[in-house]
């Protein structure tokens, strides 16, 4: 990281967007996958992003660089959509590094939760958000194109998440591969890939979708089960009733936006996104780092085995989902 910040420095410069003053990079996250920096420019705070050839942990996972344009081309999509929701990107740097606005004053969704702030109006605004994106470009030839990530995907996502698990649990493993590969043979919509309130800013307009290096064009289903998975687990986590009211509010908001097929199809396939989800950061390769209590694990263990065997429509679990569970 030290030896390749002259070049973004540099990067910076050549793209107009520091002059020869010096220039800090503040380090904003410790992030596996990339580095992130803050930097003070003549016109205000910015963020750049460049992408890691290898990842800092788990050097068996392959993480093309071509993610960093991924990311670009979504940011770009969704302000298309909302430019409330995505921040500006103001440069491609080479390397598949970009740079984009610094949003101020605005908490990371996640801190939000952690720290009791559990707020339902807003969760509704993050399903309304990756609805709206999902409308935008359901069916629509040019997205498909734009978004050929399939590989990626199946790397980051499917494999980890889904068949990981499959591996290690033989009695699930029949609805585990199933659900994988109708996963990756959906062609829907524009998928996010990584919403996780991690990667949600909260702003006076509403959540900022941060974080899109797993764009895909697949199934949208997707994106509404990987955070609702979130809510859930801290529901168990915090033992917090206002966790389930927002991963309520979050499904039925993302119901109404949900305009481009049967919303009871799209229900199923999350409701077996989710069960699955669930399962796989209690027992799968990127299980959830705050979920550490045995017994919060065997709530979560316990429900999502029987969701996966006996699958819900993703508002169903929702309202069944328990904190406690014997
Ligand atoms: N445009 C932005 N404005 C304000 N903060 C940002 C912005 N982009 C990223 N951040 C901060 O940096 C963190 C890491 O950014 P993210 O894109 O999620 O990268 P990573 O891949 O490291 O998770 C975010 O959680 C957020 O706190
Ligand atoms: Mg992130």
């Amino acid at each position: 990281m030290e030896t390749a910040e002259p070049d973004i420095i540099a990067d910076l410069r050549a793209a107009g967007l520091v002059g020869d003053s010096d220039v800090v990079l503040e380090p904003l996250t410790g992030g596996v996958s990339c580095d992130v920096w803050k930097v003070e420019t003549p016109t205000g705070p910015i963020v750049v992003k460049r992408p890691l050839e290898q990842l800092r942990v788990a050097a068996e996972w392959h993480a093309p660089v071509e993610r960093g344009t991924s990311e670009v081309r979504w940011l770009r999509r969704a302000r298309g959509v909302d430019p409330r929701i995505a921040p500006e990107v103001l440069a491609e740097l080479p390397g598949h590094a970009f740079a984009m606005r610094f949003l101020p004053g605005c908490p990371v969704w996640k801190d939000e939760l952690m720290a009791g702030r559990v707020d339902p109006a807003f969760a509704a605004q993050v399903g309304q958000g990756i609805a709206a994106v999902h409308d935008a470009t359901a069916h629509n030839d040019r997205d498909r194109a734009a978004f050929p990530n399939d590989e990626m995907f199946r790397a980051l996502r499917v494999d980890p998440f889904l068949l990981y698990v499959a591996q290690q649990d033989s009695e699930l493993a029949p609805a585990l591969t199933a659900l994988a590969d109708d996963l990756a043979s959906r062609k829907i919509a524009l998928v996010h890939g990584d919403v996780s309130p991690k990667n949600i800013l909260v702003s006076g307009d509403g959540p900022v979708f941060l974080d899109a290096e797993c764009a895909v064009y697949g199934d949208p289903a997707f994106d509404l089960a990987f955070c609702t998975t979130h809510l859930l687990l801290k529901a168990v986590r915090s033992d917090d009733a206002r966790m389930n009211v927002a991963a309520g509010a979050l499904v039925a908001a993302y119901r109404t936006g949900i305009g481009w097929e049967d919303a009871d199809g799209l229900l199923l396939r999350a409701g077996k996104l989710t069960a699955a989800l669930l399962l796989a950061r209690v027992e799968g390769k990127s299980p959830a780092p705050y979920l550490t209590n045995p017994e919060h694990k065997r709530t979560v263990r316990d429900q999502a085995r029987m969701l996966i065997l006996a699958p819900q429509s993703i508002d169903a679990l929702v309202a069944n989902w328990k904190r406690t569970f014997q």
